[in-house]
């Protein structure tokens, strides 16, 4: 089976800065390692709050690195330096609402302040670009939330088939 890519982005100015150590991005690597069972790796990058650093590591991950798959944590809120959804939004083919609705709607479950992200999520090419809040625990509850759909949307981009673990996550596929 064709080994997947995930590219993960941490949009962070202190993590990439090293004032503190990147949680989010080990928390997306530790939540694909439980939940996929076909061959994977992850591709890792910190960087700050920069747009146009956003987007050349975003197209970088998607057409040179070739990963089917890349999640951001961070940069989604009101604040000046949140930039990380018109970076996505900037190297989209298309535009994927559905997500952002979807997390938005089961973090408001959590906490009201959940309204303001502005997380969504974009193809590029061969790639789905999804955006998480910088959290930690916001990343494993709206990667639960999205994840039985993102097999699918592999599918049809052409990307690698992922499998995932029943006891996690059940992947729903469409009986064509
Ligand atoms: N979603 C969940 N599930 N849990 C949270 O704690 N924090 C919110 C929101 N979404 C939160 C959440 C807050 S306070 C903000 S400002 C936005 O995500 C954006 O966060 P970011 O700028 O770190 O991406």
């Amino acid at each position: 089976m064709a080994l997947a890519r995930i590219g993960i982005v941490t949009v962070s100015d202190r993590a990439s800065r090293g004032e503190y150590e990147d949680r989010g991005g080990p928390a997306i690597v530790e939540y694909f390692r439980e939940v996929l069972c076909s061959p994977w790796e992850p591709i890792a990058r910190v960087i700050p709050d920069e747009q146009p650093v956003i987007e050349a590591t975003l197209r970088d991950l998607c057409d040179q690195v070739g990963c089917c798959v890349v999640v951001t944590t961070g940069g989604t809120g009101p604040a000046a330096r949140d930039v990380t959804p018109e970076a996505t939004e900037a190297v989209a083919e298309k535009l994927m609402p559905g997500f952002g609705e979807l997390m938005r709607k089961v973090s408001l479950e959590k906490v009201p302040t959940a309204i303001l992200s502005r997380q969504t999520a974009v193809i590029r090419g061969r790639s789905l670009i999804v955006n998480l809040p910088g959290q930690p625990k916001a990343i494993r509850e709206c990667l639960d939330a999205v994840m039985p759909a993102i097999p699918y949307c592999v599918d049809l981009i052409e990307g690698p088939r992922l499998e995932t673990n029943p006891e996690r996550v059940m992947a729903f596929r469409p009986k064509k």
